[in-house]
């Protein structure tokens, strides 16, 4: 494909929801301690969402801190895409419902369901619609409520996760523009779809009260058979752009990884032998919050100006499908 113009990130901003539930809190729901959920898995603690917040609720605080960020107009947005598997209903697309709480008609919104990796998958796909020169603003958003789909008598996945949305802007960029989107690669192995999966509620296995009762309608993982594919799979989309691109580790100034387990990131930076001082890390404040991850923490990294206009910023994720990809961009 030629490209016709660039894309760039032009804003970004994230919402998490007020209440914290602490490792000890969890200590007194399951068989568990602050001790383990810490060494095994870096987390403290995590944002819930109010029993009468939504997706595309946190979705939307989110997206009003990216359009100021961006400093572009709400009518200005083209194109909507969020990133969800725990989305307002099965349907419609929380990202046609994003639209209407904007005001906004008359424009494609759809929703991508890629697991943990679906905002490196809805960047990729803006990043096409820019360079083609379809679209001008797309607003994506990584946006999960994982905890109303946690088995919370399950202490091997109900500590991990946590409620949150990162919402970013993708915009054509200017000709003297430094800022870009350099390269992406996605990927997925369907052979390992039932290693995490939500079992119910689909056309597999309707609703029904058995269903509810044997909770089959919350998440079902089997971590340490993802742990190593994690790894794995995001090495691999790492070095593939970055070979793509012949540039090295020591070209990139921050790698921001899937903040699903902090043994994993640390495994991938030796992997790739970055200095761990540009691993970005905020898996202790937010937990897992699946496909928020990246774009929280790259929001966070801007505001805090750690990620300055210009660094080369590597972003990698894996999920469920399982699925996997990368970004390679210069802010
Ligand atoms: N508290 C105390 N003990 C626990 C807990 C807990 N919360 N959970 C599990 N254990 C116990 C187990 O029962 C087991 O005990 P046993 O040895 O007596 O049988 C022991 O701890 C070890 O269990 P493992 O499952 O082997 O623990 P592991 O070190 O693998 O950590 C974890 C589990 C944290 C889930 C890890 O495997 C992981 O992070 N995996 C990757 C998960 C992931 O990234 N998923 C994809 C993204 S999520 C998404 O896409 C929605």
């Amino acid at each position: 494909m030629s490209i016709k113009y660039y894309a760039k990130i032009s804003g970004t901003g994230m919402y998490v929801p007020d209440k914290i539930l602490t490792n000890s809190d969890l200590e007194k729901i399951v068989d568990t301690t602050d001790e383990w959920i810490r060494t095994r898995t870096g987390m403290s603690e995590r944002h819930l969402a109010a029993d009468n917040q939504a997706a595309s609720d946190l979705a939307y605080e989110a997206t009003i801190k990216a359009i100021k960020a961006a400093r572009i107009k709400t009518k200005d947005i083209d194109m909507i895409i969020v990133a969800t598997i725990s989305g307002d209903h099965p349907f419609p697309s929380t990202a046609c419902i994003l639209q209407q709480k904007l005001g906004l008609k008359d424009f494609p919104a759809f929703d991508v369901s890629a697991g943990c990796t679906g905002w490196i998958y809805a960047a990729n796909i803006a990043k096409q619609y820019i360079e083609t020169g379809v679209a001008k603003n797309i607003l994506i958003v990584g946006v999960e409520i994982l905890t109303k789909i946690t088995n919370w008598t399950d202490r091997g996945t109900c500590i991990l996760f946590g409620d949150g949305a990162g919402a970013t802007i993708i915009s054509r960029a200017g000709e003297k523009d430094i800022s870009r989107f350099i390269d992406s690669e996605l990927s997925a192995d369907g052979t390992h779809y039932d290693l995490l999966i939500q079992n119910a509620g689909g056309s597999r296995m309707p609703a029904t009260e058995e269903t509810v009762k044997e909770n089959l309608h919350t998440v079902y993982m089997e971590g340490n058979k993802i742990f190593k594919n994690a790894i794995r799979s995001m090495y691999s989309a790492c070095d593939i752009v970055l070979k793509r691109n012949h540039l090295d580790v020591h070209s990139i100034d921050w790698l921001i990884t899937h903040q699903a387990n902090l043994r994993i990131i640390q495994a991938l930076g030796k992997k790739m032998k970055i200095d761990e001082k540009k691993v970005i890390v905020n898996i202790e404040k937010y937990a897992n919050t699946s496909s928020a991850t990246i774009p929280m923490a790259l929001d966070e990294a801007i505001r805090n100006k750690k990620i300055r206009h210009g660094d080369i910023v590597l972003m990698a994720s894996f999920g469920a499908g399982l699925t996997s990809g990368s970004l390679l961009i210069r802010i």
